[in-house]
């Protein structure tokens, strides 16, 4: 396997994973990469790893430029398995390899190998002297953990952004000149919703202190690198780490006799009456990491279930857990829901939105099969509110 030169003397080394299809519950329908990039300069440095299964790939891309036993740093941006995984493999050719990495890293890494490795210990602002160029550091703790930081070549004009504009894509292309630029965004936002969300206060810092330098590539540790639309993406991560949303509402539901159906479509009405952009997704049919996608424009976050046993579909359920979790920040909530006798769905549902921090409009509730008068009354109620 082959190296991909990025600029002359650094090489992108990394693995392909074309199967990988489920990132801890995030659906990776495209596949990915664990971008490992390589910087031949009077002292060889290594940016990051991959997966241990996908160890021989790298060393195979990396014996194509230089032996691996000539390493002499091994820079970690970040201590997640997807990017130190290989680390103990191509220590094993480098063992006098000095490990670059924050405080945080230092720590994750050891607990995660133990201890034994040679580390060098940077913070924001330092600098690693590797021959013609000097490379500085930039702590970036939350986008995505404690440990992530970014490693920019003033000489290569190249920030190694690590999990900040990443994408997961499975591609022999490399650069975003190279492949659609549609899906690249597409699978961008798709990342930012589901894995750096939460953090958007960090990003905001990141964006400042990265935007203080002067690069024209970004390569990220996953997916597709950027030399033609890094104006493009950075101005899609200000946007998503504004929360800025569009006049648009998502219908989430799950229905078992399609009395709920029913419901997320006067829903549905209400909003496309009042001039919205409507997206109806049932949970049967999407995956919860699509629809986290949606969420990052969406001004509503509409969510029905019937209920079941007392409580909420476990669809409901489960995608609730998530967007708990990643947190989107300034949206709005629509709880709705059929029910036979006891009705409890829909305040549950009511209470989850509450939790996500959302300011909740209404909830709406129908006894078994909501004739046309109830839904056009729902609808009807529901666009006083909007
Ligand atoms: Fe791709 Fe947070 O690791």
């Amino acid at each position: 396997m082959k190296a991909v030169e990025l600029r002359d003397g650094v090489y992108w080394v990394g693995g392909i994973d074309w199967d990988l299809r489920n990132f801890h519950g995030y659906m990776t329908q495209r596949g990915s990469t664990y971008n490992a990039y390589l910087i031949v300069d009077e002292k060889i440095t290594l940016i990051d790893t991959v997966k241990h299964y996908l160890k021989d790939e790298l060393i195979s891309r990396i014996s194509s430029i230089v032996d691996p036993s000539k390493i002499d740093y091994l820079i970690s941006n970040h201590v997640e398995m997807d990017h130190s995984g290989a680390i103990p493999h191509i220590l094993e050719y480098c063992p006098k390899a000095t490990v670059v990495t924050s405080p945080n890293g230092r720590r994750g890494l050891a607990k995660h190998y133990g201890e034994g490795w040679d580390f060098e210990i940077v913070n924001s602002g330092d600098t690693l002297d590797i021959g013609k160029r000097t490379l500085e550091f930039l702590l970036t703790p939350m986008v995505h953990w404690p440990d992530n930081m970014l490693t920019f070549s003033p000489h290569d004009r190249i920030l190694f952004s690590n999990d900040s504009f990443g994408q997961h894509i499975a591609s022999s292309e490399r650069f975003d000149d190279q492949y659609p630029s549609d899906i690249i965004m597409e699978e961008a936002c798709k990342y930012y919703a589901n894995i750096v969300l939460p953090y958007g206060e960090q990003v905001k810092s990141e964006l400042s202190s990265a935007g203080k330098l002067d690069f024209d590539m970004i390569a990220p540790s996953h997916g597709i690198v950027w030399r033609k639309h890094v104006a493009e993406i950075i101005g899609r991560y200000v946007k998503w780490s504004s929360n800025e949303t569009s006049k648009k509402a998502l219908v989430i539901y799950d229905t078992m006799w399609g009395s709920t159906a029913k419901m997320a479509g006067a829903v549905q009405s209400a909003f496309e009456e009042k001039g919205y952009s409507v997206k109806k997704m049932n949970l049967q049919k999407n995956h919860i990491s699509d629809i986290m996608t949606e969420v990052t424009d969406s001004e509503f976050i509409c969510v029905g279930s019937p209920t079941l046993n007392n409580n909420m579909l476990p669809t409901t359920a489960a995608f609730l857990t998530y967007l708990k979790g990643l947190a989107p920040k300034g949206r709005k909530g629509v709880a709705f829901g059929s029910f036979g006798w006891g009705g409890q769905s829909i305040g549950l549902i009511e209470k989850e939105l509450a939790a996500c921090g959302m300011e909740v409009l209404g909830s709406y509730k129908a006894n078994y099969i909501p004739d046309e008068d109830t839904l056009i009354a729902l609808k009807d109620k529901l666009k006083e509110s909007i």
